[in-house]
């Protein structure tokens, strides 16, 4: 007998749980399917974002950081410590905790709102009557029949052809982020988001780090003033970059990993490492869906296809996150969740891209939104600049990290803010100040006169509005 339900969601990643959520809580009746097990084999649901993307990467980050202040920093505070010395398998364990709380929260929420959990793999089947149901294949067998149905399968980490991951030499973001002893020596292909925040990690731990990216940019993403302050950090700490590579052959039959590129210059190189972490971007994941039976249609990427309210080619079929286009942010899947939920309920769901914050949990921090520099002169745009250093900023030197600015750009005639880019201390929180702003079309005028708690960073963001008009107070 097939279960009945008002809204099926396929996934509990942060796009899916997050959708199953708002639908409860709208009134409907809502069953959510996940796959994703623990070791012990029970359900670990919040997806790449809570297993093996943002919760353990940040904690990694966390506890690599504490290391290298203790190391390097913590000196300069008067504080005396014995040898500093790092328990890996300790950190391993505290960030397993950590996901472990987040899974079980999302378990507890689910029972609050009433969504009923099911975990297994779901697919979709022909129903006899022309229409499609949803198997869930788990420890036992079920059938779901809903009205409407959320797709929220995710993404995987992309390998180079050729080099399939084994998570023992040739990592993805999963095995990055269990290495069990630091390595002496760490090779990451991609200067994205996970090279540089993985990078980072094992290089505070000790690991001699070099990342090798194709593009001959740095963060062409990031506006490149800020992209050049970064690196310049980075560069600094150790962390070896190297851009303009070709990947060649990587042999994996030894001890570690032997990896030929050539270098921007076009000469032949040989990198040896202990571990490699291949991190060149995520594909869309409609793996076991059964897609192409019931006519799901999917782009040239293996994305789901879907309109600008993530509807997909099927009548009451949805699709959200990284299964679909656009950033593949966990924020940006929760707020497509939400939207497709409140549609599905009637009501008007709304998801603004041009204000999704992006955020890169290195040290410095980046972050930003809206469009960079050297977009706008792309787009013909006139605006006007506006920087700020955390070096003339009181709560920075009190925290002893002075590293990077905040800059706004903002349209040369209304004044509106257009884009907001910052490199440095705890800026993926000063960020949200910004998005907030673009989001009610503030103007940097507003900003400038919005009054700033002092001492404190975010002040840097007032200043940086203020350069605007060059009337900074404290530069
Ligand atoms: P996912 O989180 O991938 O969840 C999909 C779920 O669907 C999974 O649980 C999967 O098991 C399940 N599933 C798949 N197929 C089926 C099926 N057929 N049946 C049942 N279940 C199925 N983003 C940020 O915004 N901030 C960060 O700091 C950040 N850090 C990251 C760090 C790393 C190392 C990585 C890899 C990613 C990071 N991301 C971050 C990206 C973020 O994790 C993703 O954008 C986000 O998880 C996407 O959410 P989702 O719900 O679309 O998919
Ligand atoms: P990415 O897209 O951020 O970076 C991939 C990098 O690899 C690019 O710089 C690209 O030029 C390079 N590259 C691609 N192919 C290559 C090749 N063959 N040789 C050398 N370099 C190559 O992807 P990444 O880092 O894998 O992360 C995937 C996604 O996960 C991110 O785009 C982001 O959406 C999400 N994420 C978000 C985080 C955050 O919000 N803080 C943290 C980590 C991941």
């Amino acid at each position: 007998m097939s279960k009945q339900f008002d809204v099926i969601v396929i996934g509990a990643g942060p796009g899916g749980y997050i959708a199953a959520i708002r639908a409860a809580q709208l009134g409907k009746n809502v069953a959510c399917i996940d796959a994703w097990s623990t070791t012990a084999g029970t359900p670990a649901p919040g997806g790449t974002c809570t297993n093996v993307g943002c919760i353990p990467s940040k904690a990694l980050l966390q506890s690599s950081e504490h290391f290298e202040h203790a190391k390097l920093h913590f000196a300069d505070h008067g504080i005396r410590t014995g040898e500093v010395a790092m328990d890996v398998s300790k950190m391993i364990a505290r960030k397993d905790a950590i996901v472990k709380q987040n899974n079980d929260g999302i378990l507890y929420l689910f029972k609050k709102n009433k969504v009923t959990f099911f975990h297994g793999t779901a697919s979709f089947v022909k129903a006899v009557d022309g229409g499609y149901e949803i198997k869930v294949a788990g420890k036992a067998e079920e059938t779901l029949v809903g009205a409407q149905i959320v797709v929220a399968t995710g993404s995987n980490a992309r390998a180079l052809p050729g080099l399939p991951f084994d998570e023992d030499k040739v990592l993805s973001n999963d095995g990055a982020l269990r290495v069990g002893a630091t390595p002496k020596k760490l090779a990451l292909i991609g200067a994205g988001v996970i090279g540089l925040e993985m990078g980072s990690v094992w290089r505070r731990l000790g690991a001699e780090v070099t990342v090798l990216e194709g593009a001959p940019a740095f963060l062409s993403a990031v506006d490149e003033q800020i992209a050049k302050e970064a690196k310049k950090s980075f560069d600094k700490q150790g962390l070896k970059i190297e851009l303009g590579v070709k990947i060649g052959n990587v042999d994996t039959s030894g001890a570690g990993v032997k990896l030929e590129y050539t270098n921007a210059k076009g000469e032949a190189q040989v990198l040896e490492a202990d571990k490699l972490v291949v991190s060149i971007g995520r594909v869309p994941n409609t793996n076991g869906l059964n897609a192409e039976a019931v006519g799901l249609q999917l782009d040239e990427r293996g994305a789901i296809v879907v309109d600008g309210d993530c509807k997909t080619n099927l009548p009451g079929v949805w699709a959200v996150g990284d299964v679909v286009r656009g950033p593949m942010l966990a924020h940006k899947a929760e707020e497509e969740g939400v939207a497709v939920a409140e549609r599905i309920a009637g009501q008007h769901g709304h998801v603004n891209f041009a204000t999704i914050p992006w955020v890169i949990y290195t040290s410095p921090e980046i972050a930003w939104v809206g469009r960079t520099e050297q977009q706008l002169k792309a787009d013909g745009v006139k605006y006007k600049a506006g920087s700020f250093p955390f070096l003339a900023n009181g709560r920075a030197r009190a925290l002893g990290d002075t590293t990077g600015m905040v800059k706004f750009l903002a349209d040369a005639e209304t004044d509106e803010i257009l884009g907001v880019h910052m490199v440095g201390p705890m800026v993926s929180e000063l960020i949200s100040e910004a998005v907030v702003a673009m989001e009610f079309k503030a103007s940097s005028e507003d900003i400038a006169r919005i009054c700033h708690a002092h001492p404190s960073l975010s002040e840097a963001t007032k200043e940086a509005a203020l350069a605007v008009d060059k009337r900074t107070l404290n530069f």
